[in-house]
């Protein structure tokens, strides 16, 4: 087997921060090779480097045998290596077929030859078991359907060498399934695939080869079929897996949040965004939410948030929130972790301590009557770091700096800070190694005990199944099933019902 992309001890440093210390790695041809390792580890960054996104300070990149030198990404295309985002970067008001060929139209004359392009993308589709109508429009599509997209468009532009920057974490068990046919038939294919993932049992499943980088420097590089998921995650971060599980009954009789027959109907009058939702969540309780993104989740936290109409009622504690703004009803106890960090929950162009006060603008810590007291939100920003284990090099920092899981580590250390009694939390885990997920876990579980309401909405099933008292299904904006005791439904079963098979 001949080696399509070698990395030789590549560096590179931000201000105040070495991402990459020295990065080798050696992918064959025809083979899967994932790339493991903590959050901020500087996985990431290499893969940029390699990409032509970020140039490095040291080390040597060959492709195929040879030494190149990249400027721009544009340069790694023509040296037929492809990225495919972890934040889709597709027009929506396109159709799928102008997506894949922006860019790289076929000429024929002066005119974009769609004909030809079309025929091209079909053929490709159907190869790969990556199947979609050319024609719709990506607005309309799912989260697994436009990653499709995205990697079709990878493909249409020659590439033999794929980085994934962690492709799974958005979809669900089913669509893991479809992506990893897909890989597995670009393997064959004589492709050289590049994965980057937190979850160790699918990466074991996926990849061939696995590199563990640990503070910016390779420790290991191992086949998979002579490790397993814990020795892995020994070889990152030198500890045990933890485990997404809360023991004993913590409900407490007082309802914290009540949702009454909640809608959203559409402004066209089609199907409801959210139909006829009711359920009572009490403290200490943790109510699961499944269901394949683009259900009705994010609409539902939307309602219950304030930030968007609906029909029906939700009461807090007792009391009708409907009338109440965003503002009202996070100064009531509500936490938010939201589905997107970094559209939601961040200011990327900020420092850390300003992100500090994003939802969080009035009361202490921040304010001390009208003034904003800058010290102690300062302050209050260190402390949640180190609580939180957020790895940045301070409160000045700004969040774009941060890495994934640490830009999430920190939104959850700043919700939690205040002790709400609710705690409204999207994917709470998402993005963040397994050392990481373990103490968010932790701190949801000691929430829950003191009390705090958790509503969960998570596409890790393994997850909600393991916190969640009870889990609600949603399909179509509706419930279409409660499970009163998760330990006795498997991920598999849960994704059946997800899909409404069950
Ligand atoms: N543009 C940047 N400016 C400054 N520091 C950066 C920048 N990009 C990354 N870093 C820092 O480099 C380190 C490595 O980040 P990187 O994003 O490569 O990590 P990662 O392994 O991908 O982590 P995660 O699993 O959380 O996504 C982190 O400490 C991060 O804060
Ligand atoms: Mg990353």
């Amino acid at each position: 087997m001949s080696v399509a992309v070698e990395l030789r001890h590549i560096s590179k440093r931000f201000p105040g921060v070495i991402a990459n210390k020295d990065v080798s790695m050696s992918v064959e041809t025809g083979t899967v090779h994932a790339l493991v390792g903590e959050n901020g580890a500087g996985k990431s960054t290499v893969m940029k480097i390699l990409y032509g996104m970020q140039r490095p300070d040291g080390g040597e990149i060959l492709v195929n045998g040879k030494a190149v030198h990249f400027k721009n990404p544009n340069d790694a295309i023509e040296a037929s290596i492809g990225m495919v985002h972890q934040h889709f970067m597709l027009a929506d008001n396109f159709t799928v077929l102008e997506n894949i060929i922006l860019g790289s139209e076929p000429k024929h004359g002066i005119t974009i030859d769609f004909k030809a392009a079309r025929k091209k993308v079909v053929e490709m589709a159907a190869q790969y078991g990556l199947e979609i109508d050319p024609d719709v429009l990506v607005e309309e599509l799912g989260v697994g359907q436009r990653q499709r997209v995205e990697i079709l468009k990878v493909l249409y532009r020659g590439a033999r060498i794929l980085i994934f920057d962690e492709p799974t974490a958005v979809l669900v068990p089913q669509e893991v399934d479809d992506l990893f046919n897909a890989l597995q038939g670009l393997r064959a294919e004589g492709m050289a695939i590049i994965f980057i993932s937190h979850k160790l049992d699918e990466v074991l499943r996926v990849a061939d080869d696995v590199t563990v980088v640990r503070a910016g420097s390779t420790v290991a590089e191992v086949k998979s079929k002579d490790v397993t998921a814990r020795q892995l995650a020994e070889l990152m971060v030198g500890s045990e897996l933890p485990q997404p599980t809360t023991h004993g009954d913590t409900r407490r009789p007082e309802v914290t949040l009540a949702l009454k027959d909640v809608s959203i109907p559409t402004k066209s009058g089609s199907r409801d965004l959210i139909s006829h939702v009711t359920f009572n969540l009490h403290a200490g309780e943790v109510i699961g939410i499944a269901g394949v993104e683009g259900n009705g989740q994010a609409e539902l936290v939307e309602a219950i948030m304030g930030l968007r109409e609906y029909t029906g009622a939700i009461e807090f504690s007792g009391q009708n929130m409907d009338r109440l703004s965003v503002a009202n009803r996070r100064d009531l106890g509500i936490g938010l972790i939201p589905e997107d960090r970094q559209r939601q929950a961040m200011m990327m162009e900020s420092p850390l301590w300003e992100n500090r006060i994003l939802g969080h603008q009035r009361g202490k810590p921040v304010m001390r009557g009208f003034v904003l007291d800058k010290k102690t939100t300062i302050a209050d920003t260190r402390a949640i770091m180190a609580e939180f284990d957020v790895r940045a090099p301070g409160p000045q920092t700004l969040a774009t700096a941060l890495s994934g899981g640490n830009q999430q580590k920190f939104i959850v250390g700043r919700e939690m800070s205040k002790a709400p009694s609710l705690l409204v939390a999207s994917h709470p885990t998402r993005g963040v190694d397994v050392g990481a997920q373990g103490a968010i876990w932790e701190e949801l579980r000691r929430a829950r005990e003191k009390g705090m309401a958790i509503l969960l909405i998570s596409a890790d099933l393994e997850e909600l199944i393991g916190m969640s008292d009870r889990l609600l299904v949603m399909l179509r904006g509706a419930i279409t099933l409660e499970i009163g005791d998760p330990t006795k439904t498997s991920p598999e079963q849960l994704g059946s019902a997800m899909t409404g098979a069950l």
